[in-house]
């Protein structure tokens, strides 16, 4: 169990700015996700704090103790890789033991720790196979069996899920917090994968180009978004968006349609603005009442099971509208919707800092 704290950190490659200074601090027994498109930074990062790569400047921090320019080995961190990195040529026993033998601990020792790690992860029915004889949610089992058993201060995992289909992938979501939780073993976790985000985390961090947009728990940052990117990135459907101009009252659609500003927001007339609705903030509604009406033609529907997904248009913009099952069809024509101001998100149309 430890804190870490990122100050300032940041990495640049020749001229490619890889990472931002940027400082992040989780607490100790946190599972922190780092989440963001491909290419923005997110292995880089969790690769400084691991020593795989050195920082271009800022310092790391373990329980207040700098780390910056310890040796991996000497970081007390252990890290799972998404393509596992399991040795070939050995047995699932020896694979789990060899960080323990490394460190030079005793052959008994070496034996239990396995033996409780491979039982904590139902591996025990599998220790004298080797790699090549696993599927891949038992082979990803032994590249967290790896870690665990080490018993380190933090937890970095780098896309551990990715190769797995969805089923898997849904149940070692769970398998990983449910030990993570029992270990209370400070944990960093990347994915470019916002479900994985948004289910996992005790916070998220959300890159972009190599800096951090917002920091946040997870209900957090799908209810306040602190930009456009981030409510686009995080949730599905992403958000939706129309472009508007803002009067004194609302902000003008495209078409002269004016939404009314949410309770206490308003933006200097004349300026740009984006406006943003989650998908389950607009109903199939055909009754007068409060609110903002509109009527649309249904383009298209995509059934999900327990969700259908309608697309529609409000001013001429396209909107994913979350409904009822069965609720509608394509091509139905003029149907009657609504949504209620209060949940519209106001961005600036310039920088799309939420406003
Ligand atoms: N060794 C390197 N030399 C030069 N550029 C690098 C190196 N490693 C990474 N980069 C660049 O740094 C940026 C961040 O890369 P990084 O691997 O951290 O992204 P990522 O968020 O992990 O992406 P992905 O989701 O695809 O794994 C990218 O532009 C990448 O091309
Ligand atoms: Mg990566």
């Amino acid at each position: 169990m430890a804190s870490l704290s990122l100050v300032e950190l940041s990495k640049r490659f020749g001229s490619v700015q890889a990472v931002q200074p940027s400082s992040i601090e989780v607490q100790d027994g946190e599972f922190l996700v780092l989440v963001g498109p491909s290419g923005c930074g997110k292995s880089t990062l969790l690769r400084m704090i691991a020593g795989l790569e050195t920082a271009s400047s800022g310092r790391i921090l373990l329980d207040g103790r700098d780390v910056t320019d310890l040796a991996p080995r000497d970081r007390d961190m252990a890290m799972v890789f998404q393509d596992y990195a399991l040795y070939p040529h050995m047995s699932v026993a020896e694979n789990l033991g060899f960080a323990l033998r490394m460190q030079g601990l005793p052959r008994e020792q070496v034996a239990s720790r396995v033996r409780d790690t491979a039982e904590l992860l139902e591996l025990g029915a599998l220790l004298e196979r080797r790699p090549r004889a696993l599927s891949g949610g038992q082979r990803q089992r032994v590249a967290l069996g790896r870690a665990l058993v080490r018993q380190p201060s933090l937890f970095l995992f780098d896309e551990p899920l990715s190769n797995l289909d969805a089923k898997l992938r849904g149940d070692m979501r769970l398998e990983i917090r449910s030990l993570q939780r029992r270990t209370r073993t400070t944990s960093v976790y990347v994915t470019h994968d916002q479900v994985e985000a948004m289910t996992m985390a005790d916070r998220i961090v959300v890159l972009r180009d190599g800096r951090i947009q917002q920091i946040g728990r997870p209900m957090e940052v799908y209810q306040r978004p602190a930009n456009v990117f981030v409510a686009t990135f995080i949730g599905s459907p992403p958000m939706n968006l129309l472009p508007g101009m803002a009067e004194e009252h609302g902000a003008a659609l495209p078409s002269r349609v004016v939404l009314p500003w949410p309770r206490g927001r308003s933006v200097r007339a004349g300026t740009a603005v984006t406006l943003g609705i989650r998908a389950e903030h607009v109903l199939p509604d055909d009754h007068p009442g409060p609110g903002f009406a509109f009527r649309s033609d249904v383009q298209h529907v995509e059934d999900h099971g327990a969700d259908t997904m309608a697309v529609v248009a409000l001013a001429g913009c396209r909107m994913t509208v979350r409904v009822p099952p069965g609720r509608l069809r394509a091509g139905d024509r003029d149907v009657g919707f609504r949504l209620d101001p209060e949940h519209l998100h106001v961005f600036a149309g310039n920088d799309g800092a939420a406003v």
